[in-house]
């Protein structure tokens, strides 16, 4: 077995694939040989990190707006790819989001929002991605969970119970998948420096904090002493998108330099 890992010929989708981790990932799975559909709900970007992936690697890229809380745009989604590649060989389910509350100010809606981008939209594209995968009879979908769907936080509550979903979620796709081959894993990262957290660290400004303060807090709890970077949590997406991974599944893979250890 080579020591590089190859995805050459195969044909991935990536949700949330237009910025942050998501943007990082395709960039790797192309590296990799990969052809790869870019599926966000900001279509403008997505099409600019399509055209970048296909200016550097001899891939082909397409990319499309899916919100992935719609399910015609998700069903749209798969269609698009099966246009494109003519067949879903890899998902990375990347898209979500997160807000920083405290838990007692807490709204309905910014509960029901965090379900719904998180829990709702790992549901609708598993299930969508799987029903053309399954008469393949191989596959590897990899889901972004969180350190957050492994631990609760007491910051976020409710990103907390949407995470856990996530990885709920994928413990039992992978068992209702590994009949057809399909190995279902998903990702837990700890904290890195994407528009998330500047997001996270103007909520914090806006309660009256000091975010500089708040963030230094943050990584003085990594056991490594440093954030993780994107690079960091995309080299497991494409470990785990890989053949190297043929015997995983079902796993919630921790990259949080040392934070999270279950
Ligand atoms: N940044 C962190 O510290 C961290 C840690 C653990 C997990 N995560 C998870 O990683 C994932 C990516 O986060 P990021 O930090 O790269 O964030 P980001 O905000 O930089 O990127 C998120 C991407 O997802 C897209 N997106 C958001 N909602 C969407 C929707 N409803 N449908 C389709 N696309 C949507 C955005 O347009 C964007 O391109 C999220 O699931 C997040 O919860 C982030």
């Amino acid at each position: 077995m080579s020591v590089e890992i190859s995805l050459k010929g195969q044909n991935a989708v990536v949700t949330g694939g237009a910025g942050g981790m998501g943007r990082t990932t395709s960039l790797l799975l192309a590296q990799a040989g990969a052809n790869v559909l870019i599926a966000d709900r900001d279509e403008e970007a997505a099409k600019r990190t399509a055209a970048e992936l296909e200016a550097r690697w001899p891939v082909k890229a397409a990319a499309c707006r899916c919100d992935v809380t719609v399910k015609a745009e998700v069903e749209a989604m798969v269609a698009a790819a099966l246009e494109a590649f003519g067949r879903i060989d890899i998902l990375n389910h990347i898209a979500g989001m997160s807000t920083k509350v405290d838990f007692l100010e807490i709204s309905e809606e910014t509960y029901d929002l965090l379900m719904d981008v998180n829990a709702k939209g790992a549901f609708l594209v598993n299930q969508a991605v799987l029903r053309v995968m399954i008469p393949n009879g191989s596959g590897k979908i990899v889901n972004m969970s969180s350190m957050s769907g492994k631990e609760g936080f007491h910051t976020n509550v409710a990103y907390s119970a949407a995470k856990f979903a996530v990885t709920g979620m994928t413990q039992a796709i992978a068992k209702y998948a590994a009949p057809y081959h399909i190995n279902v894993n998903c990702v837990c990262p700890g904290i890195v420096h994407t528009q998330i957290w500047d997001r996270l660290l103007a909520d914090v400004k806006d309660a009256g904090g000091d975010p500089e303060a708040y963030w230094q807090e943050r990584i003085s709890t990594i056991p490594l002493k440093r954030p993780q970077t994107e690079e960091d949590v995309a080299r497991m997406f494409l470990y785990l998108s890989s053949p190297w991974a043929d015997n995983l599944t079902g796993q919630a893979v921790n990259v949080t330099g040392g934070l999270i250890l279950h």
